[in-house]
């Protein structure tokens, strides 16, 4: 059933550091040939040192609320979906809530890994049914904190970087028109961070064990992607009527664009429908959707009324779809 919420505008942001598949040559025992026709990326932006979740979240808003023309009182609610807060609390939505001086908002973070954005805009959606009006959304991974740069195995997929939107009601049959968010947590191991919580505090014996780094079953995790968001993205497509031949731009979690073309394949739709953007940014966690997202709209690519499919999924494990209806909005 359609919400009647809409995007009125998005933001992204990345670090200014670029590291290629050149650079992790000299770090680990890879090359550019591998990382390339094993996932796609050719290369990823790092955070410096200094920067944290909430200064890319907060630039991100910034421009996903001039785009939107929405001042920041006006925002009534802010999530932000992350797995690498600033620290375990405060949450990183009040940070940036304080930094917009967003003060009439609400503000919480969403842990869902890579799926973050796509269960914050479901999330956003619903409080928008119990009278919230304006929601910010925002997506952001500084996820090379939880990277062992000697593990050849995931050091070479992931990136760091933002991406917002502004949610608002939107004219009837535009907005989201279907969308779902789920779990299977018999997976969580297949991909997680052993310490650095309550099971295993930070202490040194866990820092000398490498446990507050990504572990990862990839072939796994693989096989999940491909099969979720293939159901996902056919089961919100059913609820919103229609069939994957309606769709103008599929924008799916960039993570590894095999994952992305045998989903797309499946689902029989074209690579020229297909939004691919894996190949500069790796896998950007949180942030992937809404970067995809904020580059189509920048590029004009996103005409009024065009229906795009939008899907994630991530460690948990955990997934997201939304079919939107583009525009139908007036700024
Ligand atoms: N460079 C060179 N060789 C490598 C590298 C590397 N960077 N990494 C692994 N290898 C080697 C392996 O050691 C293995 O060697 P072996 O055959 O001698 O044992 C060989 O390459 C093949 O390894 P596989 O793991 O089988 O390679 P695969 O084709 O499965 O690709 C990959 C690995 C890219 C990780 C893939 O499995 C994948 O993309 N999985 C999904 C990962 C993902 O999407 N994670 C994020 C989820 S979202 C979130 O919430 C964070």
């Amino acid at each position: 059933m359609a919400s009647n919420v809409g995007i009125y505008g998005l933001g992204k942001a990345v670090p200014g550091r670029v590291l290629t598949n050149k650079d992790l040559e000299s770090l680990v025992d890879t090359s550019d040939q591998w990382i390339t026709t094993r996932t796609g990326i050719k290369q990823r932006y790092i955070a410096e040192p200094e920067t944290a979740a909430s200064d890319l979240g907060y630039a991100a808003a910034l421009q996903a609320l001039a785009d939107a023309k929405v001042p920041a009182a006006e925002i009534d609610l802010i999530i932000v979906a992350t797995t690498t807060p600033d620290m375990p609390f405060p949450a990183t939505a009040c940070i940036i809530q304080d930094r917009l001086n967003a003060r009439n908002a609400a503000a919480f973070d969403v842990s869902a890994a890579c799926s973050g954005f796509m269960y914050g805009i479901e999330i956003g959606q619903a409080m928008m049914a119990l009278g919230y009006k304006r929601v910010l959304v925002i997506g952001v991974d500084v996820i090379s904190r939880l990277i062992d740069y000697e593990d050849r195995s995931t050091c070479v997929l992931f990136g760091d970087g933002a991406g917002a939107v502004v949610l608002g009601p939107v004219k009837p049959e535009y907005g989201f028109v279907a969308s779902e968010i789920g779990a299977d947590g018999s997976g969580a191991m297949l991909l997680h961070v052993p310490a650095g919580g309550s099971r295993i505090p930070a202490q040194i014996a866990s820092i000398e064990a490498k446990q507050h780094y990504v572990r990862m079953y990839g072939r796994e995790v693989y096989k999940f992607a491909v099969r979720i968001v293939c159901e996902s993205a056919e089961r919100v497509l059913n609820k919103a009527g229609i069939t994957a031949d309606a769709v103008r731009w599929f924008v799916p979690h960039q993570a590894n664009v095999r994952i992305i073309e045998a989903a797309a394949q499946r689902l029989g739709i074209e690579p020229g429908r297909v939004y691919i953007n894996v190949d500069r940014y790796g896998n950007t966690s949180a942030a992937s959707v809404p970067i995809a997202l904020a580059e189509l709209a920048e590029a004009g690519l996103a005409e009024e009324g065009a229906l795009i499919l939008l899907v994630g999924f991530g460690a948990g494990l955990t997934w997201g779809s939304a079919v939107l209806r583009w525009g139908g909005y007036s700024k």
